[in-house]
């Protein structure tokens, strides 16, 4: 018998009542009963994403809504900042440069948070950067970035915005958009929302809706003023991936059963019981200063076959983990706990690692890896 386990922060599994949902007849989006079930989504994503404003949906990967962060706030001749600490960082650099955007690269080494005061320091002497670009939780690492600290520091500067890849952060740890003053906070479907990929959210602050006002760079899809009117209105622009939406009214309304608090505290403990559980199994963090509680990042020890061990996952137990990306191959791990996962499924995959780890010749004591786990779970 086979059993398929998603472990890879994105996509990831799914709630199965939420598929039945998705899984009924599809109504046509310009009907009263779509309207509603907008209205609800959009009632609820501002809970999740903390904010007062409207919170744009587009039927596209999280990429699209990252696209649309620059062409919707930036003109000809602005600059931006990049934090780039990993792939999803470099991808802010290569929108700007589609875009003719020149950027200022900060360059952090990959498993390590971004140092505010060098954008402090950046933002001082390049007063002609109009936008700040970072992750919340940079995937490629498994790092969380000090979010708040850039803010903080951006809120100094009236004509520079802080725009928030939070692909992997909304719904996972606390982003509170409004109360941090985050110019723009976008997110995606197919990670702690528990619905498939298809769905990219934008969430922008009053002074992001001026830039806005007053970018000149081409759009047309993403066209964040257009998508506001029609989302006012309980509609979207173009056709919306209608299922994917019946789906997040029910994970909305889970999260909101559940509450902000105790999302942040489930997806805590689930993070802190697989990292002290490989820690205990004598491996290494890649990212120990500042773990994203998203997706845990494993140094694979020496003399084991990273891709190997990856592959053996899935077919020794069907679990996809995901393995390092560009200059982290081979030498990591990424074992997902975002979204709809609670603390057997920890149990299960460091169960599954110990005894992969094992058949491949790592030595250490069966059993270690589930005993640090537990007793964090069961605290
Ligand atoms: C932090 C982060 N940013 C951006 C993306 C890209 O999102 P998508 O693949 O939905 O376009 C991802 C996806 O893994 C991500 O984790």
């Amino acid at each position: 018998m086979e059993k398929k386990y998603l472990f890879s922060p994105g996509p990831t599994m799914l709630p199965p009542e939420v598929l039945l949902k998705m899984a009924e007849p599809i109504m046509h989006h310009r009907e009263p009963e779509f309207e509603k079930i907008f209205d609800e989504i959009r009632e609820g994503l501002k809970y999740l994403f903390q904010t007062k404003n409207e919170v744009l949906i587009f039927t596209s990967s999280g990429t699209g809504a990252m696209e649309g962060a620059v062409s919707n706030l930036l003109s000809k001749g602005d600059k931006a900042l990049v934090v780039r600490g990993g792939k999803f960082g470099e991808r802010w650099g290569e929108i700007c440069k589609a875009y003719g955007i020149e950027f200022i690269p900060v360059d952090v080494e990959w498993g390590r948070a971004v140092d505010p005061e060098k954008i402090q320091e950046i933002l001082k002497s390049n007063p002609s950067i109009r936008a700040v670009y970072t992750q919340a939780s940079e995937t490629s690492t498994g790092v969380k970035h000090p979010v708040k600290e850039i803010a903080e520091i951006v809120k100094k500067f009236e004509n520079t915005l802080i725009v928030v890849d939070a692909i992997t952060g909304i719904g996972v740890f606390n982003i509170p958009m409004d109360e941090w003053g985050l110019d723009v906070v976008v997110s995606g479907s197919q990670k702690a929302l528990m619905l498939p990929p298809g769905l990219a959210f934008a969430a922008l602050s009053d002074k992001a809706w001026k830039f806005v006002e007053r970018s000149d760079l081409p759009k047309y899809y993403f066209n964040f003023k257009k998508e506001l009117k029609s989302a006012q209105k309980n509609q979207s622009s173009y056709t919306p991936a209608i299922s994917l939406f019946v789906g997040l009214r029910e994970t909305l309304n889970m999260i909101r059963k559940e509450g902000l608090e105790g999302v942040f505290r489930r997806h805590e403990k689930l993070a802190a019981a697989t990292r002290a559980a490989v820690k205990a199994l004598g491996l290494e963090l890649y990212a120990p200063d500042s773990p994203s509680n998203a997706v845990t990042a494993v140094k694979i020890p020496e003399g084991i076959d990273g891709e190997r061990l990856k592959d053996l996952f899935f077919e020794k137990f069907g679990i996809t983990v995901a393995e390092g990306q560009d200059r982290a191959k081979g030498k990591i791990i990424r074992i997902a706990h975002l979204g709809y996962y609670e603390r057997l499924d920890v149990v299960m995959v460091i169960s599954a690692l110990e005894m992969l780890l094992k058949e491949m010749g790592y030595n250490f004591e069966l059993g270690k890896g589930v005993k640090a786990a537990e007793e964090i779970l069961m605290t």
